[in-house]
């Protein structure tokens, strides 16, 4: 091909307004989404950083997983829809799925159920980890602990540029996730840990696991069953949400995997990630009845009040969740068979949704129920106590945590994530000897920017 016949490669260019200096930026696209502008040779070419807090325009990586349309409200799996996954698939299908692209055939489903079944039991020692944990400790702390200490671990499988040990360590992360969760949890209410069982299924099993006790078995409720794989399958991934971000980061200095998913877990936990599906549950309760919806509506929109609408709202999408579309169906349902269907805070939810989404404040802003609105509530019905909802989401993501892990370490382009800072610090100064400094003119403590006060 001539040089005249090559294709024009797709560039923007930044002029710096003060110098002149300009430089063609190549922009590069991928199957769906905005294209996105590689920058990496800003620094070198015009010396400056760019400043994104929150990563609104950012992707920090490239994935094949998962893609989000947020205005028109899409998720894909592997290019799979969402909506056909909930309706005709399982859980471990959508694991096999997010770790190796394709769908697998009936043989391949087989065996990674039977892998995954197989990988179940914790080493005997970890048992003892938990007696450490004060018998208050919430099951995410505990969760935080154990699971990073798997990275003590499995040294068999933790060589990470082995691509087998990466599939191994995969493997017994979202086996071994289940029964930690339930020993997590029997922990925080004094009964002793309940072995996994073969015969039953991925959440069955789970399901088991933390209600079942030495004298009585836990017989597991088929819609029970089926509602809980269905909130798996639509926690299982997010492309690059915050928990994942973490992961990857972490995972991008080679560290141990099972280390990895731990600073994942971390990140779940606060209640603008995973933690909203516990906070909705406590704010229903705290609004407690119908007639106090306008007054915390009202406190939602005032900006001098901390409160927010929990389960409402989303970074990406700026339509309706589809996730919550399905899980709301789904509430209903279980609702119907297993609790209560006129459950004072199911209507109070549905009543404050609808109030939000008629309110202008809500609507200009676009703010929609997420998944997580509803989630709750079907925890609540199948008998899923509130501190233990986002351990329940810390086990489905587990799924996407170690695909996207995998990906991003058989990424050529693959490197040690290391972002830069806008510094506004003091400018360089000299130390001053302890005797000639004056005194602090705040007493009581150290005082830093911004609200946090620490006394000792
Ligand atoms: N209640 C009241 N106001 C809200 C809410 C809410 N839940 N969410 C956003 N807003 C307002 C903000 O105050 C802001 O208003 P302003 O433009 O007047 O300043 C505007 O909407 C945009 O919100 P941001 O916080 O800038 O949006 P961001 O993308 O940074 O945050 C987030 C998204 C964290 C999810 C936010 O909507 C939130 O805190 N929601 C409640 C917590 C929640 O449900 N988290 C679960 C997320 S889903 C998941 O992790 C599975």
């Amino acid at each position: 091909m001539s040089e005249r016949e090559q294709p024009r490669r797709e560039t923007v260019t930044l002029i710096d307004n003060a110098t002149g200096r300009r430089v063609e930026l190549p922009v590069r696209r991928g199957t769906h989404g905005p294209a996105v502008i590689e920058i990496g040779r800003l620094y070198k070419e015009l010396g400056y950083f760019t400043y994104d807090p929150g990563f609104l325009s950012t992707a920090s990586c490239r994935s094949a997983i998962t893609f989000i349309d947020g205005e028109r409200g899409v998720l894909l799996y592997r290019g799979y829809p969402i909506e056909q996954l909930a309706e005709h698939s399982t859980f471990l299908e959508v694991a096999y799925l997010l770790l190796y692209g394709e769908l697998p055939d009936r043989e391949q489903l087989r065996r990674f159920e039977d892998t995954i079944t197989h990988h179940t039991m914790i080493n005997e020692s970890l048992k003892s980890f938990y007696q450490g944990f004060y018998h208050d400790a919430h099951p995410m702390a505990i969760m935080v602990g154990v699971v990073g200490s798997l990275s003590a671990f499995y040294h068999d499988s933790t060589d990470i540029r082995n691509p087998r040990h990466r599939e191994v360590a995969a493997h017994r992360l979202i086996a071994k996730m289940p029964t930690i969760a339930a020993a997590s949890y029997k922990h925080s209410v004094g009964e002793p840990i309940v072995y996994p069982r073969n015969d039953l299924s991925y959440v069955g099993n789970l399901l088991r696991m933390m209600f079942a006790v030495p004298t009585e078995d836990y017989v597991v409720h088929p819609v029970a069953e089926r509602a809980l794989d269905l909130i798996f399958i639509l926690h299982a991934d997010h492309e690059q949400n915050a928990s994942t971000s973490t992961v990857r980061l972490a995972g991008s200095s080679a560290a141990n995997p099972f280390a990895c998913v731990a600073s994942g877990i971390a990140a779940l936990w606060g209640p603008a990630h995973g933690g909203a599906n516990e906070a909705v549950l406590r704010m229903l309760a705290e609004i407690g009845n119908v007639r106090n919806i306008p007054k915390y509506i009202a406190k939602a929109k005032d900006k001098n009040d901390p409160f927010r609408l929990m389960g409402f709202g989303h970074r990406v999408y700026k339509n309706y969740d589809p996730r919550a579309r399905i899980i709301r169906r789904m509430c209903h349902e279980v609702l119907r068979e297993l609790g209560d269907d006129n459950d004072p805070l199911f209507e109070l939810a549905l009543r404050l949704e609808e109030e939000a989404l008629r309110d202008e404040y809500f609507i200009e802003r676009h703010l929609y129920p997420n998944v997580d609105f509803y989630s709750g509530l079907i925890y609540r019905a199948i008998g899923i106590p509130t501190n233990m909802f986002t351990v329940m989401f810390s086990i489905a993501r587990t799924a996407g945590w170690v695909a996207q892990w995998m990906e991003m370490i058989a990424d050529p382009e693959q490197r040690i994530g290391r972002p830069r800072q806008l510094y506004d610090g003091p400018p360089r100064r000299d130390y001053v000897p302890l005797e000639q400094r004056e005194p602090a003119r705040a007493a009581g403590g150290v005082h830093f920017q911004g609200e946090a006060r620490v006394t000792d």
